[in-house]
């Protein structure tokens, strides 16, 4: 018995002083386990004396309880730091700042067409398309490009099938394919704005790109006069250069507009002063223009007494290399990160 007042006064510190789940396991095999002590002792009862039995059964379960009660406190502690332990591993530390990714943005091609698109869907225009592989009829014939016109020439166009004009197949050269298009296959009235990727035979330099893109407008109802065309060309001019804008229409040819104009924007520098941008002249020149020849409506199946339309068409690098400044086109070909992320 002198053992089990021993092991009861040893016991307390022996279980405190258990700092993990596991060590505390050990313990309790220790104090309460089959080969501890008091289960010992346990097993001894039966060979005691009779009138001592009861007395020492009673100081065992005393002392088991007694050491279960620490056993399960210590528990209990060791638990919930074990949690703490594991709460303070997994926490995520919301302050910490995170590290940029670069996830890009449209080319400012893109963004151009876009806004183009949405200066004008924003009056009731509608996208229109077409393919990039054209017919020679739709490029020219239909836009009253006579045959022997220069621009059709190998020299000039890309040609896919070049040799009898009734099949010649091409890498269009203008967006004005889509007015064909567009009219062929629907009555008027027509409010479209098509921009698109053209081709030409051009030497890469600082204002050309043989390849590069146009946005072609056309609208024709019964009535449109050249004043809705000027009322356009400015709503157009105001909203992607800036309020203070005003446009010219100087007289200039297209085969497939008459009368045709020339657009200029009065320039956003210099407010028409003249300065380095404009070389001089107050204005900067954007796009062609005019009235739709009747030729062109007989070619598509429009009957040129019952309508009236106007076309414009330009160059979507020329609008955007305007309006930011920028100097030579091969800019916005080079990739080069430092000319991207100018314009995010
Ligand atoms: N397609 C012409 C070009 O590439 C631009 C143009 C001029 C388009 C007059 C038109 C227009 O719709 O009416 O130079």
């Amino acid at each position: 018995m002198d053992d089990l007042d021993a092991l009861l006064s040893s016991a307390p510190e022996q279980i405190v002083g258990a700092a993990s789940l596991e060590a505390l396991d050990n313990v309790e095999a220790e104090l309460l386990g089959r080969r501890s002590l008091i289960t010992e002792q346990r097993r001894g009862l039966g060979r005691l004396e009779l009138e001592v039995r009861p007395a020492a059964g009673a100081r065992l379960n005393e002392a088991a309880t007694r050491l279960q009660g620490l056993l399960t406190a210590r528990r209990v502690v060791l638990e919930r730091l074990e949690e703490d332990r594991l709460l303070a591993e997994d926490r995520v530390d919301v302050t910490v700042p995170r590290r940029r990714v670069a996830i890009g943005t449209s080319h400012l091609i893109t963004q151009t067409i876009d806004e183009i698109s949405d200066i004008f869907t924003a009056i009731g225009y509608q996208i229109a398309d077409g393919p990039e592989a054209e017919t020679a009829w739709h490029n020219f014939d239909a836009l009253n490009t006579p045959w022997w016109h220069p621009s059709r020439l190998e020299s000039d166009t890309m040609y896919l099938d070049y040799g009898d004009p009734e099949d010649e197949i091409l890498l269009r050269t203008q967006t004005s394919t889509v007015q064909a298009r567009t009219m062929e296959s629907q009555p008027p009235p027509v409010y479209v704005i098509a921009p698109g990727r053209c081709y030409r035979t051009d030497t890469f330099d600082a204002t050309h790109s043989p390849v590069f893109h146009q946005f072609e407008g056309l609208a024709v109802a019964e009535g449109i006069t050249f004043g809705d065309l000027k009322g356009t060309l400015s709503y157009f001019a105001r909203e992607y250069f800036g309020p203070e804008r005003t446009i010219r229409l100087i007289p200039h040819f297209f085969p497939f507009t008459e009368p045709s104009a020339e657009m200029h924007v009065s320039c956003f520098v210099c407010d028409g002063s003249g300065c380095r941008v404009c070389s001089q002249s107050g204005w900067l020149e954007l796009l062609g223009c005019g009235m739709v020849d009747p030729n062109v409506f007989e070619a598509v199946g429009y009957d040129p007494a019952a309508v009236t339309g106007f076309a414009f068409g330009g160059g979507i690098e020329r609008v955007a290399m305007v309006r930011h400044g920028i100097e030579d086109i091969r800019h916005l070909w080079d990739n080069d990160h430092r000319v991207n992320e100018q314009f995010v």
